[in-house]
């Protein structure tokens, strides 16, 4: 009987040893010190033993469930706090999780890319605010009340004289406002227009250049936006020059390259013409000039405008505008 408790509790130990888990833990503790366990049922039995036996066979086993008691108390202690541990995600040995990377917005690359080429050519990036005036948006740029660009359809109004530009030619004003000449600049912006449909958003992204100096001349406009268009889609892209019209700027350019798309032999991109349309241009009105402060006797200069969505469209071979606004990162993670 007394080496029956002892070799209870060496069992007990051992076992004790193998434990990994709370439930492990639980169900052995049951199996020694629960009421049909195995220390229990000892204690139970010393009243069947022979009545000189039963005292010292009592202290023997009340000695060893006590030492069992604290031997699983401590050990409770272990398997929690190995627990937790695990919990907290401190196993080294586990495999590293994938992190997928992000990318940059097509919009936001073409556009640094744009900034990027002006910037090589000596321009300077500034930004202006897309809610702005109706003087910076329209009045000093010579567009005048009534014009039909003011058109309610077109432009979104916040307030009688506050609008969200519908363009980002009002940092030409701003800028030449706030610094004499010469002024060579681009900003690049959202824009806003009232206009929704295959080929309109009402938000796009526009990026507007500006050169202001003495003797600066249309052929400074044309190598410099030849230079542009060159660098920007390839060196053997031909490009004309288009007369048009603007209200700052005179004589007024739109800029055409040889389509992308069929090298100029005609296609459904370029309606069959060959060319494709990509900026406005010109020489900066006297009007604006005189609206800064500017002596129209000594400067000159020259401006354009493009769309960003419409040239990384024709760069990458987007046929669809509003790709750029879906946000599916399976066709944004492209480029
Ligand atoms: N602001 C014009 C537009 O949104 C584009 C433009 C044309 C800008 C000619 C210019 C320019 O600076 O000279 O359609």
């Amino acid at each position: 009987m007394k080496d029956n408790i002892q070799s209870i509790e060496k069992r007990a130990l051992d076992d004790m040893k193998a434990v990994e888990s709370l439930d492990q833990l639980d169900s052995l503790e049951v199996k020694y010190l629960g009421r049909k366990g195995l220390v229990t049922s000892f204690l139970r039995n010393i009243s069947r033993l022979p009545a000189q036996e039963r005292p010292e066979a009592g202290k023997q086993a009340n000695f060893v469930k006590l030492k069992l008691e604290d031997a699983f108390r401590s050990l409770r202690e272990r398997v929690v706090s190995m627990g937790s541990s695990q919990s907290q995600g401190i196993d080294v040995t586990l495999p590293g999780r994938y992190i997928p990377r992000g990318t940059l917005h097509p919009v936001t690359k073409i556009s640094r890319e744009i900034t990027g080429i002006f910037s090589r050519l000596g321009f300077e990036i500034v930004e202006g605010p897309e809610v702005e005036t109706d003087y910076y948006n329209f009045e000093a740029l010579n567009i005048p009340r009534y014009h039909p660009a003011r058109d309610m359809q077109d432009t979104f109004y916040i307030a009688e004289n506050i609008v969200l530009r519908t363009h980002t030619s009002p940092t030409q004003p701003r800028i030449m406002e706030k610094q004499p000449p010469p002024v060579r600049i681009v900003a690049p912006g959202k824009v806003y227009r009232c206009d929704s449909d295959l080929t309109h958003t009402p938000m796009f992204h526009q990026i507007e250049g500006l050169m202001v100096d003495r003797d600066v001349s249309f052929g400074d406009l044309k190598g410099t936006l030849t230079a542009f268009v060159h660098e920007f889609f390839d060196e053997d892209i031909s490009l004309r020059f288009r007369p048009s019209f603007f209200p700052f700027t005179e004589p007024s350019a739109e800029v055409d390259v040889q389509c992308v798309m069929c090298r100029g032999r005609g296609c459904r991109v370029c309606s069959g013409s060959g060319w494709l349309e990509v900026l406005g241009s010109g020489m900066v009105h006297p009007a604006v000039f005189e609206n800064v402060g500017y002596d129209t006797g000594q400067y000159t200069g020259f401006a354009f405008g493009m769309g960003i969505e419409r040239l990384a469209m024709l760069k990458y071979g987007i046929d669809d505008l509003r790709k750029f606004f879906e946000n599916d990162m399976r066709f944004l993670g492209q480029f």
